[in-house]
């Protein structure tokens, strides 16, 4: 007999919101069931168009037998509190990126979490990308060789408006920071996944083109584990928004990925200019609806989500160690 299906309760009915209700639409083994919003006409609004529960607080919405997940779509340096509510009150959390915005939040987050028994996956929607996924696979079988360099390149654009459309757009207390912490926590993330935790050796940080404390632009040289170095761009002034780029070379091969599709793969072990027939088939499915589908399926299971508490921390450690050794901050 397969499990009842799993209410999903959302905190937060702003931008984001919506891709959770899209997500959520017909998935399997889940639905949404209630929401909530310090602004309660926000709320109401998003409630009536979904169909689903006006929860009134985060309060009642935790007291609701119905929900089983807490999704937390609220500002970034809210996540944790929000989070830690969540997971007291013994539901699964779904944390927005970044996990939180400062360290200590985002560890009491996990141990809270771990404590209540309950389980936590921070949105990293860009893993689930299949180029992504075959990328990872290529580094894990050694077909790339020995990681050697990597370059990162995250050129979007964001306007002076987006940074003015919510108070804590663009702000230290609730942001944590600006391209690299909300934008290119994404690419924390993969490069964290897929080469492994960077050492940062030098970075720059700039608010360059916006009237913005923190940065719209984020440069950094990193070292990885194997001997590997690499470089970081994140960028929110690249008018009007370019493909994130990440490239990996080993001893063995380079994979170029635009926007997580394979766009070149080129391995020593083949010959010279043979693309794998199938990479260029591999496109983007909706990452949300794939991240929830992964947590419903952990829930049922017992097992730990593909994309951890753990690695939410890593990415923020990462952004972190930019900000650092920029001397950057608030
Ligand atoms: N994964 C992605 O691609 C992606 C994209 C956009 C945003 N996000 C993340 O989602 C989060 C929200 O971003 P957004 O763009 O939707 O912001 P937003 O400002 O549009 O929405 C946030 C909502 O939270 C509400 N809120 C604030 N404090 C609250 C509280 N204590 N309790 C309940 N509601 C509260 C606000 O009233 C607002 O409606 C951020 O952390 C952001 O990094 C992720």
């Amino acid at each position: 007999m397969s499990p009842a299906p799993l209410g999903f309760g959302l905190v937060g009915c702003g931008v984001i919101a919506e891709t959770y209700a899209a997500a959520l639409d017909g998935a399997t083994g889940g639905s949404l069931v209630a929401v909530t919003d310090v602004d309660a006409d926000l709320a109401a609004k998003f409630a009536a168009e979904y169909a689903v529960a006006d929860a009134g607080n985060l309060e009642h919405l935790l007291t609701r037998a119905d929900v089983d997940v807490v999704c937390v779509c609220v500002p970034s340096g809210l996540h944790a509190e929000v989070g830690l509510a969540a997971a007291k009150a013994g539901r699964h959390v779904v944390v927005e990126k970044p996990i939180d915005i400062s360290l200590g939040a985002a560890r009491a987050l996990i141990e809270g979490a771990e404590a209540a028994g309950v389980s936590l996956t921070v949105i990293s929607q860009q893993r689930y990308h299949p180029g992504v996924r075959r990328a990872k696979a290529l580094l894990d079988e050694g077909r790339l060789g020995r990681l050697v360099e990597v370059s990162a390149s995250v050129p979007w654009y964001r306007s002076e408006a987006y940074y003015k459309s919510a108070g804590w757009r663009g702000t230290w207390a609730l942001d944590g920071g600006g391209a690299f912490m909300n934008q290119g926590v994404h690419y924390a993330d993969l490069v964290c996944w897929l080469c492994g935790q960077p050492e940062v050796l030098a970075a720059t940080c700039a608010a360059v083109a916006h009237d913005i404390e923190v940065e719209d632009v984020a440069l950094a040289l990193l070292r990885f584990g194997s001997g590997a170095v690499g470089v970081l761009e994140v960028t929110t002034c690249a008018y009007p928004g370019y493909k994130c780029v990440l490239r990996m070379s080993g001893t063995g091969g380079t994979v170029v990925l635009e926007d997580g599709e394979i766009v070149a793969l080129q391995l020593e072990e083949e010959a010279a200019g043979v693309m794998d027939e199938d990479v260029a088939a591999l496109t983007m499915p909706d990452g949300h609806r794939a991240q929830l589908a992964d947590i419903i399926s952990a829930i049922s299971l017992g097992r730990q989500p593909s994309v951890t508490g753990e690695d939410g921390y890593r990415a923020l450690k990462f952004v972190l160690d930019v900000y650092s050794a920029a001397g950057w901050g608030p």
